[in-house]
């Protein structure tokens, strides 16, 4: 039976410990968390819960994004992990490495066509940063086009690719980065030139609002690419091992890109590591010089133990099999709550268990996470279609876990469509509510 964490580790109560998060780290987050009623201070975890310090438990339908997608704590990662403490350490970026080798060939392993490169990196971003880096070297182009919308980190390059509120309060642009509406294939082509270096995108945007795009536009977009001599990049690191009910979701969307970046899920939720893997061929932009990009972090030999782990675990096919089992009846459970007359419910998006809850209104989205965190459910609204509530449960999460979350999202979607709810849903914006 697991018991709640009692209290505080570090500081005398959750008071003290908010108190010099907001001297210390930020002010204003604390503001917003407090401002809604959710400032929780994370405590236990284990499976697909944590806890608040003080011991309210939540089901976690955020997931970090994928990193939890074994669950908290995983005990095969931990134990991987901590047997790698009795050999390892961070290692030496600079040197050969054996943990590298062995993870980068398990990678690489169930990637489509003939990517068979690995770099790895500390986070997503830079994971990012060095498939725009290396498309840049190799085309001796500089442009580069991503989705509006789309998120790619908060680093130099992928920041470029992002949207005007993550980068113009930093101050200047890097020239030639360009962003078009995702899943329009028309935009795409006026904006790939002779100057594009590389194509951005994610497999299923999630900032956007978990859009999945119609079947054959990730293919067109490879083969435009190709046409033009510019790069494909498709960004894994939330839709990556297994998420979406295959290993990667490019075997879904039948293509073979330039790039696969990955990160989130591969630590484990333990270890950071990420990685950019790429076609062979590509590696000849580190022929002359192989030093040319390092990364003290990255690949980190105790990350190497938990991505092997998590990579031995992810691909089974007993496990996407059961990926995909889930997907198919949360959607059954969820689907049948859709009420596009006078529902808050409108669509539910899906591909295997990465799952956007489209609501009428960006009011009903963000009341809907302040609901379901009130009934024990943790998940965020996009932050670029606020309609659209997250849902992204551990992969790991048993069936008695998946009948609560659909009965508990149920008597949430209930509340947010009683009077109370929908005046404040007006209130906060009165000309969307239809
Ligand atoms: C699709 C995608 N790409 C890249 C990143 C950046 O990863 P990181 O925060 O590890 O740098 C994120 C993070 O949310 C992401 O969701």
């Amino acid at each position: 039976m697991i018991s709640p964490m009692p209290d505080t580790y570090y500081f005398e109560d959750r008071d003290a410990a908010l108190a010099a998060f907001g001297a210390r780290l930020s002010e204003p987050k604390l503001r917003f968390f407090r401002s809604f009623g959710m400032d929780i201070v994370m405590g236990k975890r284990e499976g697909s819960y944590f806890w608040d310090v003080n011991g309210r438990r939540f089901l976690n339908a955020h997931c970090n994004g994928g990193v939890f997608n074994l669950g908290h704590r995983n005990p095969e990662v931990i134990q991987a992990l901590t047997e790698a403490l009795g050999r390892f350490d961070v290692g030496n970026h600079h040197l050969l490495s054996e943990a590298r080798a062995a993870v980068a060939q398990a990678l690489t392993a169930g990637m489509p066509g003939d990517i068979e490169k690995v770099v790895f990196a500390s986070g997503g971003g830079e994971a990012v940063d060095t498939a725009l880096k290396m498309a840049r070297g190799l085309t001796g182009r500089s442009g580069v086009v991503s989705a509006t919308g789309g998120y790619h980190g908060h680093t130099g390059l992928s920041m470029a690719t992002g949207d005007a509120k993550y980068r113009e309060p930093f101050g200047p642009q890097i020239p030639g980065f360009v962003q078009v509406p995702f899943n329009d294939l028309d935009a795409l082509d006026a904006e790939v030139t002779s100057q594009t270096a590389a194509v951005i995108l994610e497999a299923v945007p999630a900032t956007l609002g978990m859009v999945v795009p119609d079947t054959a536009y990730m293919a067109s977009v490879a083969e435009l690419c190709a046409e033009r001599g510019a790069l494909f990049v498709l960004d894994e690191i939330q839709t990556g091992l297994g998420r979406t009910g295959t290993l990667w979701a490019a075997e879904q969307y039948g293509v073979v890109p330039d790039f696969i970046t990955t990160g989130k899920g591969l630590s484990g939720g333990i270890y950071p590591i990420a990685a950019t893997c790429y076609r062979t061929g590509h590696d000849r932009i580190f022929e002359p010089d192989p030093f040319i990009h390092i990364s003290t972090f990255g690949g980190a030999e105790l990350g190497c133990a938990a991505a092997l782990k998590v990579l031995e675990i992810s691909s089974q096919p007993d496990f996407l099999e059961r990926v995909r089992a889930v997907g198919e009846s949360l959607s059954k459970g969820l689907e049948v709550l859709i009420n596009p007359a006078d529902g808050p419910l409108i669509e539910v998006r899906r591909l295997g268990m990465m799952l956007g809850l489209v609501h009428r209104t960006d009011a009903e989205g963000v009341l809907m996470s302040k609901i379901l965190f009130d009934s024990g459910i943790f998940a965020v609204y996009s932050n670029n279609d606020k309609r659209v509530t997250q849902f992204l449960l551990p992969l790991t999460v048993t069936d008695s876990e998946v009948e609560s979350a659909i009965e508990i999202y149920a008597g949430a979607l209930e509340r947010l469509a009683t009077p109370q709810y929908q005046t404040l849903a007006k209130a906060l914006a009165p000309e969307s509510v239809a």
